[in-house]
């Protein structure tokens, strides 16, 4: 790899350091944790699928996040602003209320018979109560599973069926732009359609909507939490092993069934800290901000654990980017509450910019104690990163990462000195990251040469060291293609100073809006639909959204419906079966689809028709028409060139 140059960063003596005595780094970046039993041993080749970190220590995330901080003379400092302009609600929580907080809520759980290694779903909106649940779980050891609101009940029931929780903690409705959306219906929903029933429910009735409880397994938060207060009862901390998990997360794997993505205690807590320093520039005391949700990794690493691992204060937004009320919500938030680095997806600088391309509702001069503009989840288009820089006159620096790795595996760290920024590229590895671009036989690829993107194995510290009670599965999605390293299904390349760049995913996930979606998935669903023989489902470039899924359906034959009334009702199918969220809005009927010889269908082809990009006939078509025939159908609907 080349060289990137910036004498003043120290990025490359941290790089180099890391490279020279990976365990020594560790070691040292370990120090920053309250351990119970410090590590005595950084990594263990041995153990798990590729070894396992801090085999022999003990800690405990919560007491990480919120004691230490609380009992250690920042008490009274915020630990949480929680700016709500959904339901016109703010709040600060200081580290000592947050303490009472979750440790009230942790006798909660362990009074509903929860104890350590019991998985609980917690399936919220961003209100702080989300927040203190996922703390609460760290607190007496149980593992949580965030599941996102924007998720239909069908979802849910696979993940409740997966995790097998004890218990399921939901409140009673989410709150998008105007729209209130009850959880409840949804959350009783997926439990009469899993196979696996929590054995109890803790609802939050919010003031906005009251939801009905079931006698016997449903249990009222507010006056549980407020019992526990009255009678002092409070968890203690349990003493995990660094290697025990601390949440599952789901994410979309290349079929319906979403991968269960395992979080460790120990390697997690080093792996976030370290990055509030060195890749955010973040000291304890200053204000972060993510503005995501935690049902996705960014909400878990950098709304929860992250920024208050470090001591610092993080802002919990309950709102969008523009509509909530207009597209000046984020320079608000920043200025009101102070903020110093803000991490959200390039999606949302591009709704702003489409609401307020000439950036009116930025007041001039408001911003002073923002640094930084920090976007990842999707590919940072230059176009909106030179706009956001323009309108902000700060750096804006795109990372790249994956729910998998839980932090930044390409980044340009802050904290170590910036390196010049490359429009197009998330920059250099971070430490802990051995990248290589390969073909398709797992050889290295010269600079400049696209290839599958891989990272050496061992992973650092924070990312997966499995998924979810299916090692094996981990071990065919992951390390199988490529022996010895970590398959990241990202494409891309490195050009000859050391930056990468970040292309598109190798397999069938698409990116909507900064949300993981697979593509697969919506096929399952398209065929269930009883008039449909076939079906495939695209990402569409979209401006906004980034992509947008379509899906092709070929009707089976003596369908007697119309192709209206079926692409309608798919479209109802896939927001009831996998949810909102898919953005599922465009079903296109054809009389066949394009395919090799062989049967594949040429799915790439399609795309390149549909973003209206040069295409040409794969030598391999059965039927060279078909092409003509499927940009026709999207021509009538007023897509591709
Ligand atoms: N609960 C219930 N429904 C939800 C939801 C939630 N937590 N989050 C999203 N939805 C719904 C939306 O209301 C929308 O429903 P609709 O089809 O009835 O309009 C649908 O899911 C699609 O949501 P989304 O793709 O987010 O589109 P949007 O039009 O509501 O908003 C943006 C577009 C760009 C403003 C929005 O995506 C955004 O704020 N992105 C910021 C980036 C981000 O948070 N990324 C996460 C990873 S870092
Ligand atoms: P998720 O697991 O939801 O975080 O999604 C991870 C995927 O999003 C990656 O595999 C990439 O395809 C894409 N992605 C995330 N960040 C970036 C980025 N900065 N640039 C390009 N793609 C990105």
């Amino acid at each position: 790899m080349g060289d990137v140059m910036n004498e003043a960063s120290r990025y490359h003596e941290v790089y180099g350091a890391w490279r020279s005595d990976p365990e020594g780094f560790w070691r040292e970046a370990a120090k920053a944790i309250d351990w119970i039993r410090p590590p005595d041993r950084i990594f263990d080749p041995g153990a798990g699928l590729y070894g396992r970190w801090f085999p022999d220590a003990t800690c405990n995330t919560c007491y990480n996040a919120v004691d230490r901080h609380a009992d250690g003379g920042r008490g009274e400092q915020p630990a949480v602003i929680y700016d709500s302009p959904v339901t016109g609600t703010k709040a600060t929580i200081t580290y000592a209320e947050l303490k009472r907080e979750v440790a009230a809520l942790g006798a909660v759980l362990t009074g509903m018979g929860i104890v350590r290694g019991d998985r609980v779903i917690i399936y919220m909106p961003m209100i702080p109560e989300a927040l203190f649940a996922m703390l609460a779980c760290a607190r007496i050891g149980a593992i949580h599973s965030v599941v996102f609101g924007g998720f239909a009940a069908k979802e849910l029931a696979t993940r409740i069926d997966d995790a097998t929780p004890k218990a399921i903690l939901a409140a009673s409705c989410g709150i998008e732009g105007a729209k209130l959306v009850p959880y409840k219906p949804l959350l009783d929903g997926a439990i009469e359609l899993s196979a696996h029933k929590p054995e109890c429910c803790l609802v939050f009735q919010r003031p906005q909507l009251a939801a009905a409880m079931t006698e016997g397994r449903d249990h009222d938060w507010a006056s549980a939490v407020s019992a526990a207060k009255a009678e002092g009862r409070a968890a203690p901390c349990a003493e995990m092993k660094a290697t025990d998990p601390l949440y599952v997360l789901y994410t979309s794997g290349t079929t319906g069934k979403p991968k269960g993505v395992v979080r460790d205690n120990g390697g997690h807590m080093v792996a976030l800290h370290w990055s509030m320093a060195n890749l955010y520039g973040i000291s304890p005391g200053e204000v972060f901000w993510a503005a995501s949700d935690v049902g996705w990794v960014v909400g878990h690493s950098y709304i929860v654990y992250a920024p208050l691992l470090k001591g610092a204060t993080t802002v919990l937004y309950e709102g969008k980017p523009v509509g909530t009320p207009d597209p000046g919500a984020y320079w608000r938030v920043i200025a009101e509450h102070k903020v110093a680095a803000l991490f959200t997806a390039p999606t949302a600088f591009r709704a702003i910019r489409k609401e307020d391309p000439e950036a009116r509702f930025l007041e001039r001069g408001t911003l002073s104690h923002f640094r930084t503009l920090f976007l990842a989840g999707e590919r940072a288009d230059p176009d909106t990163v030179k706009w956001a820089e323009e309108i902000l006159g700060r750096p804006v620096i795109d990372h790249w990462w994956q729910t998998e790795t839980g932090w930044c595996i390409v980044g340009n760290p802050v904290g170590l000195g910036m390196l010049p920024v490359r429009h197009g590229s998330p920059t250099v590895p971070m430490p802990g990251y051995a990248i290589e671009v390969v073909d398709e036989a797992g050889k290295p690829v010269p600079a400049g040469k696209m290839g599958s993107i891989v990272v050496r194995l061992p992973l650092p510290p924070g990312a997966f060291p499995t998924l979810w009670q299916a090692d094996e599965r981990f071990r065919e999605a992951y390390l199988a293609d490529f022996p010895g390293c970590y398959k990241t299904a990202d494409a891309g390349y490195v050009d000859a100073d050391g930056y990468v760049y970040i292309m598109g995913r190798t397999d069938d996930i698409i990116n909507v809006a900064g949300h993981r979606l697979s593509t697969g998935g919506m096929e399952e669903v398209l065929a269930s639909h009883p008039a449909v023989a076939e079906c495939a489902v695209i990402g569409m470039a979209d401006a906004l959204k980034g992509e947008a899924p379509c899906g092709f359906v070929v009707l089976k034959s003596g369908v007697t419906q119309s192709a209206a009334e079926v692409e309608k009702e798919l479209v109802q199918l896939v927001r009831d079966k996998i949810g909102p969220v898919a953005a599922f809005k465009l079903a296109v009927t054809v009389a066949r689809l394009p395919k090799t010889r062989s049967g594949k269908i040429l799915r790439g082809t399609m795309k390149k028709i549909a973003d209206g990009d040069e295409w040409s006939t794969p030598a391999t078509i059965d039927d060279p028409a078909i092409l003509d025939e499927i940009a026709g159908a999207l021509k009538a609907k007023g897509i591709g060139a």
